[in-house]
């Protein structure tokens, strides 16, 4: 065992050399010249010592809202500017593609929504986006609360078991439950798979995780050295990697040809006189093999299906996360937050309709959002020449970009910006809140509802580019309302039965980031059942 490590090590080692020199020569090749930016250098230490997002953060603060990084030849552009994000992910989106991302995400997803060419995704996003109608996420509002009661029964379970020992609380890390309560609503609100995580085991949950690891590692890394010829087969965890997705893969195969087996042709105006709250399928991929004109191959089907998997999974989890770490800091924001939806639930469940009256819960789910953006950075590389605009601070005249220039959106810095948020770094729900009590409108502080009038969470419409949970422009998130609602439902039927602490120190809870900002070791709590609550 330990000599297969010395060679994986060793075959590492190489092809990062291999990679770095071919870097070092496509840039030398390229001119690499990106203006006039303010540049940080950044040292190889920056991208290991701690997350880069955090570096990228203190960089900002001093060199402004569009930097240039530079690790040694090679050159990122780090954008914390909302003018500058809507010019790159919305005005002039189609001169950007995803870079390094799709690198990344290509042998995982392979022509999926988020890594695909520009041709497959105008198909396929003009497919799947009307897939996430409202009919549809009221028949998720179930699922979602289907699958949290299951999370709660398994806590009040082990609640029991720890009465019968004596004792009054359980002590569990929740970023891991969570992650199981992710993973078994997108299976069954995508592909009507349930993957029962959050009770059991199985190989394809375990092949999940294992291509998630690897994406995470992956995503770590800003050089693609698994593009190295044969390092698929001669490196094991590589190999290990692509074993994982071919379970997955086949499972997904599975569940495809079973979907066209049952098919009914119908179309879109069909699909929702259909009575889906009482459809004992209602999942995404039933409605894609429906809908009329979804003649999509099976192999394009089950990248589609493959990258709602990964892309819905831990980001939602860490949401959730990130919401009962802040909750956990903040005892009278919790106890604000239960009574609201002891108000709101009663003894009842959470319906689509609750959703709304739940308001907020709906904040502290887009506050920790504000917080702890996933992903942090948002990666683009130009195609072609483009001319950046002024921002709010630093150059105003903007700077010219040649085309291959890889750029960081940092979301985590346009969410923390002292130029647009008071307290950037403090959790404080109510300030997206403002009862405009005179016209009886409720809206969001600093900004303007009537940009995108009846949404439910504060986007990044609404305050133009500043807050951007989801991305923006044609490639914005097509499952955010999903993933709202669902965090919104998971954490009303949390609090509404138990009282959370944190186990350790908040200082204790140290971060690490892939793909998205999650814990080192864990987000251990301690649970105990509410007074009052059955
Ligand atoms: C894209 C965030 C949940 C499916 C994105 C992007 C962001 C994002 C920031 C844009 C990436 C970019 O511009 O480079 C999130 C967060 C989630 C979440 C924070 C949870 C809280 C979901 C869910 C699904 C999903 C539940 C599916 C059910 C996708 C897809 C894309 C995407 C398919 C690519 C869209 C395109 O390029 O057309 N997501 N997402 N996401 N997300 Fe999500």
């Amino acid at each position: 065992q330990s000599s297969t490590n010395t060679d994986e090590s060793k075959t590492t080692k190489t092809m990062n050399l291999l990679d770095n020199a071919s870097n070092l020569l496509t840039n030398f090749l390229s001119g690499g010249k990106i203006g006039s930016m303010p540049t940080a250098e950044g040292a190889v230490s920056d991208l290991f010592s701690r997350p880069l997002f955090f570096s990228l953060y203190d960089w900002f603060l001093e060199h402004g809202s569009v930097y240039k990084l530079a690790f040694g030849p090679k050159a990122f552009v780090v954008v914390s500017d909302p003018i500058v994000a809507r010019h790159v992910l919305r005005e002039n989106a189609f001169s950007y593609d995803k870079g390094v991302l799709a690198d990344i995400l290509e042998p995982i997803m392979g022509k999926g929504l988020i890594p695909a060419d520009l041709e497959t995704w105008k198909l396929r996003r003009r497919v799947i986006a009307p897939g996430f109608h409202a009919l549809y996420l009221e028949a998720m509002a179930k699922i979602f609360t289907d699958c949290s009661e299951r999370t709660m029964l398994k806590f009040e379970k082990l609640l029991e078991e720890e009465y019968s020992r004596g004792g009054r609380t359980i002590e569990l890390d929740l970023e891991a439950e969570f992650s199981s309560l992710a993973l078994d609503i997108i299976g069954l609100g995508v592909f009507n798979y349930d993957f029962g995580s959050v009770t059991k085991e199985s190989p394809v949950i375990k092949a999940v995780y294992g291509t998630l690891f690897e994406a995470e590692h992956r995503s770590t890394f800003y050089i693609p050295y698994w593009k190295i010829p044969l390092a698929t087969w001669l490196v094991p965890r590589q190999r290990k990697f692509q074993s994982d997705v071919k379970v997955i893969n086949d499972c997904l195969d599975g569940l495809i040809k079973n979907a066209k087996e049952t098919r009914e042709e119908a179309d879109v105006e069909k699909l929702q006189q259909r009575d889906y709250l009482n459809l004992k399928d209602a999942s995404l991929l039933r409605f894609l093999v429906d809908m009329r004109g979804a003649d999509a191959d099976d192999r394009q089907l089950r990248d589609d299906l493959m990258t709602m998997l990964i892309a819905g999974h831990e980001t939602t989890a860490a949401v959730l996360t990130w919401a009962v770490f802040l909750l956990a800091q903040h005892p009278s924001k919790m106890k604000k937050a239960q009574a609201e939806i002891d108000s709101v639930l009663g003894q009842g469940r959470t319906t689509f309709e609750s959703i709304k009256k739940l308001v907020y819960l709906r904040l502290i789910v887009v506050e920790a959002l504000r917080l702890y953006p996933q992903p942090p950075l948002l990666i683009r590389r130009s195609l072609r020449s483009d001319c950046l605009p002024g921002g709010y601070n630093g150059d105003k005249n903007g700077y010219a970009i040649p085309p291959g220039t890889d750029i960081f959106i940092s979301v985590y810095n346009l969410h923390r910006s002292p130029y647009f948020w008071d307290k950037p770094n403090e959790f404080e729900p109510e300030r997206f809140l403002v009862q405009k009590e005179s016209q009886g409108i409720e809206g969001w502080a600093g900004f303007d509802p009537s940009r995108s009038p009846g949404a439910l969470y504060p986007n990044e419409v609404i305050s133009d580019f500043a807050f951007l949970p989801f991305g923006g422009g044609p490639r914005k998130c097509v499952g955010d309302q999903f993933a709202l609602m669902e965090s919104t439902i998971a954490l009303a039927m949390l609090l509404k039965k138990f009282d959370v602490e944190l186990k350790g120190s908040p200082d204790s809870v140290e971060l690490v980031t892939g793909a998205t900002i999650h814990t080192k070791n864990g987000l251990w709590c301690r649970l105990k059942k509410r007074p009052n609550v059955h």
